[in-house]
């Protein structure tokens, strides 16, 4: 198997057929979460460092789960139990792990370019697990997985993303990865949730969110980044967004009759979808969460194991 990456820093650097072999290995390693004995020996002797900068649910136990299935040491630091706390630089962070010898960390950091500058600075494999509001190339992995898995092909697939895609990595890693695969994306958000120059992306852009979602065959539905505005509001209340960019029951007639419905999680229920959306049958959103151990191990093996065949 061929992947001449030694990092994975975002979808950007990754090729149509990259993306596909980390899905095709992921739709192999999905076996062993299902299996009584969820281990195998493939990465026994490798060190993963986990450095969450920021707060995390999914990804961060996903990345956790994949390395002990896979038999790699993991070591957990988070933004609290770290020396970044007493002033240390994320550079004399870089320098201390390295000098511990792991074979890769993953990073999830508010400041886009983390992961990159990492990468510069130290001789472990690096895995963006989120940076700011750049990328989450894993996050994009696993939609991607778990697309395929309900519609087979992505070309001439439609997808819509709605929300706050100004501040969305998701979006960004999503866009980039479904254009890469020949799906047609469409966001749609408040103007203000819509930066400038979105359609180099390889998206159409939407200020109402019918003409996004109409006759879509994947709907992703993403939550507003407060964390990113710094006090700014971007819309009058949330009963407003709600009423024009909510997904509910009535807006899923405009959809496919077999479009399924997503979202990276969290979710702020009755805001960005009604709760009877999210958990109603077109919702994929635990197998997304599912799929996401899948892809971290190939991912994982794919950095941190392939080199002696493991
Ligand atoms: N989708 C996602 O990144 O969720 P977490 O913030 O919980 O990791």
């Amino acid at each position: 198997m061929s992947f001449g990456h030694r990092h994975l820093l975002g979808i950007e650097q990754l090729s149509r057929e990259d993306i596909l072999t980390i899905l095709n290995l992921a739709g192999t390693f999905k076996e062993i979460s299902e299996r009584r004995i969820k281990k195998v020996p493939t990465l026994r002797g490798r060190t993963v460092v986990n450095l969450f900068m920021e707060p995390s649910t999914r990804t961060r136990v996903s990345f956790e789960i994949a390395e002990k299935r896979l038999s790699a040491d993991g070591v957990n630091i988070s933004i609290s139990t770290s020396a970044v706390v007493k002033g240390e630089t994320l550079l004399d962070t870089a320098r201390n792990l390295q000098a511990m010898n792991p074979d890769a960390v993953v990073i999830r950091h508010s400041a886009a370019g983390s992961p990159h500058f990492l990468a510069r600075n130290i001789a472990a494999s690096v895995i963006n697990a989120g940076d700011g509001s750049h990328e989450h190339p894993t996050q994009a992995l696993l939609d991607c997985m778990t697309i395929r898995e309900h519609k087979s092909e992505f070309e001439g697939l439609k997808v819509a993303i709605v929300g706050d895609i100004s501040h969305s990595r998701v979006a960004r890693s999503d866009i980039l990865a479904l254009s890469k695969l020949g799906a047609k994306v469409a966001v749609a958000g408040p103007a203000t949730m819509l930066q400038p120059g979105l359609e180099t992306l390889g998206c159409t852009t939407h200020t109402q969110l019918d003409s996004a979602v109409e006759g879509a065959d994947v709907v992703m539905m993403l939550r507003i980044q407060k964390e990113r505005l710094g006090g700014e509001s971007l819309f009058a209340n949330s009963r407003e967004y709600a009423r024009t960019f909510g997904l509910n029951r009535k807006r899923l007639d405009l959809l496919k009759p077999d479009a399924i419905v997503m979202h990276p999680g969290p979710i702020n229920r009755g805001v960005e979808m009604q709760p009877e959306v999210a958990d109603g049958k077109q919702s994929v959103i635990l197998e997304q969460v599912a799929n996401g151990v899948a892809v971290r191990m190939a991912v994982l093996y794919l950095l941190a194991g392939e080199s002696e065949g493991a």
